[in-house]
């Protein structure tokens, strides 16, 4: 009913904007109040095994992929672990190596997607130490698990993914900066900016939600395009991939996420005046790199959406449209970044007068293999 949707006219665009607060919810407590530690129970209740672990795998599916994608980067990065991910679905089918040392982390929102938690039974059968990340509260994973984090964003109704996905993300940065400060791989400074960054989120989320009028009157552009590009590199590659399936998800549009570098070895043949390119070319250590990639996109006629770093001349110059994010640390700008790819997706959606909510032909848990 509308009571619970709090105004809004769907609990996506409700869950999208509640995401000031579910990151302070999923932080509370967590962080100290002078960002001098960061605390997760879980991991240090096991923090020898994870200190000592050989390896990091993921499984996951849909968004808590992406999401994990996007762990691995902040995992490898801060902790030097090696890291890899999985889909559930292709993980428990294939007799996957599992060896004493690894840690399997279980990534869900709901706790009671199948193939996760198959995933989740068979490294458990191969003696594998498992940990979870979800939000709902005693769901069949969070259970199956041998210890985890809660997300604690609340439940999210609406089926295409948005406030756990960056829940999700803010844990997998505290996970890496727990171990990262047990293991001494980052420099104090380094530890800082990151909890002064992940502390500045929710006040960084509500300026980059006051795009939403100007996102809003763009997607009426974009409302019959046939197909979408979505490009991003490094921390922002996973970040491609969920814009392009929030898109697919909701507007029912064919979108496809790449990783911008990789263009050139065939989506570029695709690019013409028709096809709308999402490039996302915020601040980081590869930008020149990606402000090229856009380049060519443009030579081929293609219709560029940038997503860019307040204060961007050089991409603003090349690209069709720009929406801007504010500065943080390039390891937490995929949480920035994806904000502005929920509200397009959620306006195309609505433009085409799509089941926001409930698109077709999907489950909020999928609980078939
Ligand atoms: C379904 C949902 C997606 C979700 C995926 C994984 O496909 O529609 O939004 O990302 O399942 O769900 P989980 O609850 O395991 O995160």
């Amino acid at each position: 009913g509308q009571l619970e949707k709090g105004g809004y006219p769907h609990f996506m665009l409700k869950e999208i904007y509640e995401q000031p607060k579910t990151i302070i919810d999923c932080t509370r407590g967590r962080i100290s109040a002078d960002g001098s530690s960061v605390t997760l129970s879980g991991v240090m209740a096991n923090k020898e095994r994870f200190l000592n672990a050989n390896r990091i795998i993921f499984v996951a599916c849909g968004t808590s992929w992406h999401a994990s994608l996007i762990g691995e980067r902040l995992i490898e990065e801060m902790c030097r672990i090696p890291v890899e991910v999985e889909y559930a679905s292709e993980f428990r089918y294939r007799n996957p190596v599992i060896n004493k040392g690894d840690i399997v982390i279980a990534v869900s929102q709901s706790g009671e997607t199948a193939d996760t938690l198959a995933a989740v039974e068979l490294a458990k059968e191969r003696g594998a130490f498992i940990f979870g990340i979800c939000n709902q509260v005693g769901s069949s994973i969070a259970r199956a698990t041998d210890s985890g984090t809660y997300i604690h964003v609340g439940p999210e109704i609406g089926v295409a993914s948005t406030k756990a996905f960056t829940g999700q993300v803010t844990v997998m940065a505290m996970i890496a900066l727990t171990l990262a400060h047990e293991k001494g791989t980052v420099t104090p400074e380094y530890f800082s900016e990151v909890i002064r960054g992940l502390q500045r989120l929710p006040e960084l989320i509500e300026r980059v939600l006051e795009s939403d009028g100007r996102i809003s009157e763009l997607s009426k552009i974009f409302t019959y395009s046939r197909n979408f590009l979505y490009l991003g590199r490094g921390y922002n590659y996973p970040v491609a991939l969920e814009g392009a399936l929030k898109l697919k998800e909701i507007s029912y549009i064919h979108a496809e996420g790449y990783p911008a570098a990789e263009m050139k070895h065939g989506p570029i043949a695709l690019i013409d005046s028709e096809m709308p390119v999402v490039a996302i070319a915020t601040a980081d250590n590869i930008y020149d790199k990606t402000v090229s990639n856009i380049q060519t996109v443009k030579a081929r006629g293609g219709k560029i959406i940038a997503v860019v770093t307040e204060g961007d001349t050089v991409v603003r110059a090349i690209a069709d449209h720009c929406i801007e994010v504010p500065p943080i640390i390039e390891c937490l700008t995929p949480i920035l970044v994806s904000v502005p790819l929920q509200l397009l997706a959620y306006h195309i959606a609505v433009n085409k007068d799509r089941n926001v909510d409930q698109p077709r032909n999907l489950a909020k848990s999928v609980t078939v293999e």
